[in-house]
């Protein structure tokens, strides 16, 4: 296992998945609640920072309780930080080292810089650079403007580098982690979705043996894939509940049900559109919406799961960004703790525990465990759904007349998007009910009907996200499609907006 220590770089995230990618584990905290260093830590990593070593109150920590003891990498602020703390001299940089630049100088010799080619190009994102080393570093790598590019502390395995291997823009920066991991760490690649799927399995079976689990499936990945490693653990013993909102995608409910008896998961679909409807009556605030479904949920969650006699657990499908500890250094030495689940908190009476199986991967991962388990693929590349579904896609009062407009819009929407191979090169789709009306002509009528805005963004996690370029054809093909046979809609718009300043869902 590889150590992160977190200075707060908005790349920390990144050089673990990196880390993952190459099979090696690795796990990710604040730089100021170093974890115990027990036999299977392999090596440290020092992350960037927006914090400059310079700044009073940057970020500190005792690297020498590594140095010497176990291989250390320092990226960016964790490279200028060992350099400055072993009497080198870092300075504000006179040209701003920022973009791309090429790898002069490679020490081809050095076990970190194997098989680098020369010029090899690198992503450099700095405000400081170290102008000065002490006697015992060797610069093993430069640029035309960057000296020291990437140094090792002489007889030590303790090397800095100031650009960001992380970055696809670091063509070779695989290579170079893979160096520090296989040859300088000498970490086995034995972290595989099958590994993990076969651990993680032992692990459940040997924490819930005869207890009986309770789980919320809401058709998306996360739930999906956490139902399948409890099943393989627990069988029977797993009941999962499928709660049809009403709010769901066009005969998502009943496919997506099906296709969970067809992977033989003990689950009941619980029919609870109108319990949803009603309390939704009226309300066209997205918040009070919102939490009219978060509480909905909850009621019709807890009167399923009270049939089940004696339950002890709850499963859930947190995932490893929503756990780690993210550290805050320009705001204070805070450190917070996100967490959004969709199901919520359960009412305290039920005195649940909790059980997480998937809360030390990334998404990707999830996949690729998912794919393992043998998901099927529908299931697998579905995009992202709002737990709301489409309540915050229907701006103002939610009625089952205009959900069933919606449905069918969304319908017409994605089945073109699969159809044109445009499905998996979106992040998200989806339509949007407008609550206003546009006067149109149809035939030799007038028409005074609402519209329907088309959104699709591409993004990596949902922070930020662009507006996706789908080709005018296809557009104007949806266009049609959903205008001709969709009584009540007479126009349709796209969203050309990106995030921020925009949100994805217009809700
Ligand atoms: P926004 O609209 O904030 O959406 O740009 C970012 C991502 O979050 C999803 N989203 C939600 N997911 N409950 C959820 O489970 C919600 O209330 C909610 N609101 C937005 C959105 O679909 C997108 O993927």
């Amino acid at each position: 296992k590889i150590l992160i220590l977190d200075f707060g770089s908005q790349y920390t995230q990144l050089i673990a998945r990196r880390v993952r990618e190459l099979n090696v584990y690795c796990e990710i905290h604040p730089y100021n609640k170093v974890p115990e260093i027990d036999e299977l830590t392999k090596g440290v990593i020092l992350s960037g920072s927006p914090s400059s070593v310079r700044m009073e109150g940057a970020p500190q920590i005792d690297f020498k309780q590594f140095h010497g003891k176990l291989p250390l990498l320092g990226v960016c602020y964790g490279a200028q930080y060992i350099a400055q703390h072993s009497g080198g001299n870092v300075a504000p940089s006179e040209i701003r080292e920022y973009g791309r630049a090429n790898l002069e100088y490679i020490h081809t010799n050095n076990p970190l810089m194997k098989e680098l080619p020369t010029r090899s190009q690198v992503w450099m994102s700095h405000g400081d650079t170290i102008k000065d080393i002490p006697a015992d570093f060797e610069i093993i790598a430069s640029t035309d403007s960057v000296k020291v590019a990437a140094f090792q502390i002489k007889n030590s395995q303790t090397y800095g580098i100031q650009f960001h291997l992380e970055v696809t823009h670091s063509t070779d920066g695989k290579q170079l982690l893979q160096n520090f991991l296989i040859d300088i760490c000498g970490c086995v690649q034995d972290w595989t979705p099958f590994a993990f799927a076969e651990e993680s399995i032992d692990a459940l079976k040997e924490q819930l043996k005869d207890d009986k689990v309770v789980l919320g499936l809401s058709g998306g990945v996360d739930s999906s894939v956490a139902a399948l490693l409890l099943h393989q653990a627990v069988g029977k013993n797993l009941h999962c509940i499928f709660v049809d909102n009403g709010l769901l995608r066009k005969d998502e409910f009943a496919s997506v049900l099906s296709s969970y008896k067809d992977l033989g998961l003990n689950v009941k679909g619980v029919d609870a559109k109108q319990r949803f409807y009603d309390a939704l009556a009226g309300l066209s605030d997205p918040e009070l919406k919102r939490k009219a479904i978060g509480r909905v949920f909850i009621e019709v969650f807890d009167d399923e799961a009270h049939q089940i006699s004696d339950v002890k657990w709850l499963a859930q499908g947190t995932i490893y960004p929503d756990v780690i500890e993210s550290v805050s250094v320009n705001g204070g030495p805070s450190a917070t703790i996100k967490s959004h689940h969709n199901v919520g908190g359960l009412p305290d009476y039920m005195k649940l525990k909790i059980v997480e199986p998937l809360k030390s991967l990334f998404k990707d991962e999830v996949r690729r465990v998912g794919k393992a388990l043998g998901l099927p693929d529908d299931i697998l590349g579905r995009h992202p759904f709002p737990g709301p579904g489409l309540a915050i896609r229907i701006l103002g009062d939610v009625t089952p007349e205009k959900v069933d407009i919606l449905q069918q819009a969304d319908y017409i929407y994605v089945k073109n998007l699969k159809d044109s191979g445009w499905y998996d090169k979106v992040w998200q789709a989806g339509a949007i009910y407008l609550p206003i009306q546009s006067v149109g002509v149809m035939g030799d009528e007038r028409t005074y009907e609402n519209v329907v805005a088309l959104r699709a963004v591409s993004s990596v996690d949902g922070m930020t996200a662009d507006w996706s370029h789908l080709p005018y054809d296809l557009l104007a093909k949806i266009s049609n499609e959903i205008i001709n046979n969709i009584k009540g809609i007479n126009r349709v718009v796209y969203d050309i907006s990106s995030k921020p300043p925009a949100t994805i869902e217009w809700e």
